[in-house]
């Protein structure tokens, strides 16, 4: 594998970026007036306007040489046919097949893929269908009224993130909540309203052994039985999704009631497998259906399209622009769609779980930024925020604003208003206002031309920053996919070319086993010598207060 920095696209991108330093899209579009058409591109009802960045034709050539010469198109087939390129954990990478109306015949660990996935789906329908139709029944005999998806990460952010946005799809008859947090609060304001009789808990978890998810299921558990006084009430109120049935059973979920899914499906790739039973419950399966298809409808696009003309890959390649040549550090994601207020937590897991790495392929570290910092806000609150720091701080961000074309909301015209901001935005990100305008501006407002001067610089928007839209036409099922699949194959396209593997998350451990012997020195004479010097300060802290010996 030749070193990302010496493939001769890489070598050819640094020359070019010398030649872009001083671009300035502002003359780009006074310039052309075909701006917006060549660097636009539509897929079903998505739109992408890219236009506003700083890039020219020759860019992207160069940027899709780059993916050429990456193999992005090899590894984006291995993908796609099973092949184990989760090499640190030799597991093949296939969310795409969960959501193949018609899957290829593939065996992948010992797996028939395209029966196994049918046989659940087909389970997960039924199940869905007597939870709405009222024939399973609680313990008493009374139809669910509740549902609580207890997970976290990938087996939480998904699923809770979906039901956010497609809560104009919810269905009267379940009403679906989420928990994932440890701190017991979480659980306690959930159920604080919540009938046991009428309650059904999903325990959503890949391997069925994260702390979090275990301890409120035993808490949920605590609660059911407190209240309906006979361990039959397990059956009829608890089911799981879970790769690791042997753990589920232990905790006293019968097999019956569990939903599988494979080690082939990434945590946070699982909201179309099992884990999305909670999304089924909540919109339909006939809306689950339209989920998945959107997504696939995007997957189809990224196997088929030519690279220039593909929306995850042209995304992906910008990002890499930004982040190895403008050396970009974040990501900013705004949504001006109150419905995917949740679209940035799930990003965050998606995209920096995958890509913040600093190991290659050839097992050695990396000399480049790979994953960006993801943050962001629907619009437009985030305008009341920071968005001081985007137009006006030193830092050049880049950025995604998304919005939907039709108000699925009439509330008098606030949504020509949510719009008009969200474009106003990267109109003055772009434009900018300089100094002579300010400058006359305030003296036509009766100041000073000294006081004019002086305060002109704080007011002045320097612009030419850039920024991605994606406009779709409405919020629905169909739509939600494809944006999801798109983002997800845009951090795919990344991983490869940073030479990473975007499908392990070996940094997530080290906490999980530092936390056990510090959870026991906090309630024991434990010795604390083992932590380094500031843990040791704050367990003994924290003993002091509890009166315990330090
Ligand atoms: O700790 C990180 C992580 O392993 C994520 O990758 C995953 O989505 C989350 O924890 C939850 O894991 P599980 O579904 O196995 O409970």
């Amino acid at each position: 594998m030749t070193p990302l920095k010496q493939l001769p696209a890489w070598k050819v991108l640094e020359q070019h970026f010398k030649t872009m330093r001083t671009f300035d899209m502002r003359t780009a579009f006074r310039e052309d007036a075909h701006r917006f058409d060549q660097l636009s591109l539509r897929c079903g009802n998505l739109l992408l306007d890219y236009s506003k960045n700083r890039i020219t034709a020759e860019t992207m050539a160069h940027l899709m040489q780059l993916a050429r010469e990456s193999d992005l198109e090899s590894t984006r087939n291995a993908m796609f046919s099973g092949e184990r390129i989760n090499f640190t954990e030799r597991r093949a990478v296939l969310h795409v097949a969960l959501r193949a109306p018609t899957r290829p015949r593939l065996m992948v660990e010992g797996v028939d893929v395209e029966h196994e996935v049918a046989l659940v789906l087909k389970r997960m329908q039924h199940f869905v269908e007597s939870i709405h139709n009222g024939s399973w029944r609680g313990h008493s005999g009374k139809p669910i009224r509740d549902v609580v998806n207890i997970g976290i990460g990938g087996s939480d952010l998904g699923p809770a993130m979906v039901c956010a946005a497609l809560d104009h799809h919810a269905l009267e008859s379940v009403r679906v909540h989420f928990v994932s947090n440890l701190d017991p609060a979480h659980l306690a304001t959930t159920l604080k309203h919540l009938d046991p009789e009428t309650t059904l808990f999903i325990v959503a978890s890949k391997t069925f052994t994260t702390l979090e998810t275990l301890a409120n299921a035993n808490s949920a558990k605590a609660w059911l039985l407190a209240a309906l006084r006979a361990p039959a009430a397990v059956a009829r109120h608890f089911v799981a999704l879970s790769t690791n049935t042997e753990a589920v059973e232990a905790f006293g979920i019968d097999p019956d009631n569990m939903f599988i899914f494979w080690d082939w499906v990434g945590g946070r790739y699982s909201l179309w497998s099992a884990i999305g039973l909670s999304i089924a419950l909540q919109i339909g399966w006939g809306n689950f259906q339209a989920l998945l298809a959107g997504a696939h409808a995007m997957d189809v696009h990224f196997k088929e399209a030519p690279l220039e003309a593909n929306m995850p890959v042209i995304l992906g390649m910008l990002g890499i622009w930004y982040a190895n040549f403008w050396g970009t550090d974040t990501h900013g994601i705004f949504p001006y769609d109150q419905r995917l207020r949740l679209l940035v937590p799930f990003l965050q897991q998606l995209d920096m779980e995958s890509n913040g790495k600093n190991v290659n392929r050839a097992n050695h570290m990396v000399n480049y930024n790979t994953g960006p910092i993801v943050w962001g806000a629907p619009g437009t609150n985030g305008q009341h925020a920071f968005f001081e720091l985007i137009h006006q701080g030193t830092r050049l961000i880049p950025t995604d604003f998304l919005m939907a074309a039709v108000n699925q909301t009439p509330l008098a015209d606030q949504h020509e208003w949510l719009l008009a901001n969200c474009m106003a935005q990267s109109e003055a990100l772009l434009k900018g206002k300089p100094r002579g305008v300010i400058e006359a501006e305030l003296i036509s407002q009766g100041m000073s031309r000294e006081a004019a001067r002086a305060l002109a610089p704080h007011k002045v928007f320097p612009g030419n920053r850039p920024s991605n839209t994606l406009l779709y036409q409405k919020l629905d099922p169909h739509t939600l996919g494809m944006l999801l699949a798109l983002y997800e194959h845009k951090i795919f396209v990344q991983g490869v070319v940073w030479q990473i593997n975007s499908f392990d998350q070996w940094g997530v451990e080290l906490g999980k086993q530092l936390a056990p012997p510090i959870r026991a020195a906090l309630s024991s004479v434990r010795a604390v010598g083992e932590h380094d010097g500031s843990t040791q300060g704050l367990i003994a802290d924290i003993r002091r207060r509890r009166g315990l010996s330090t």
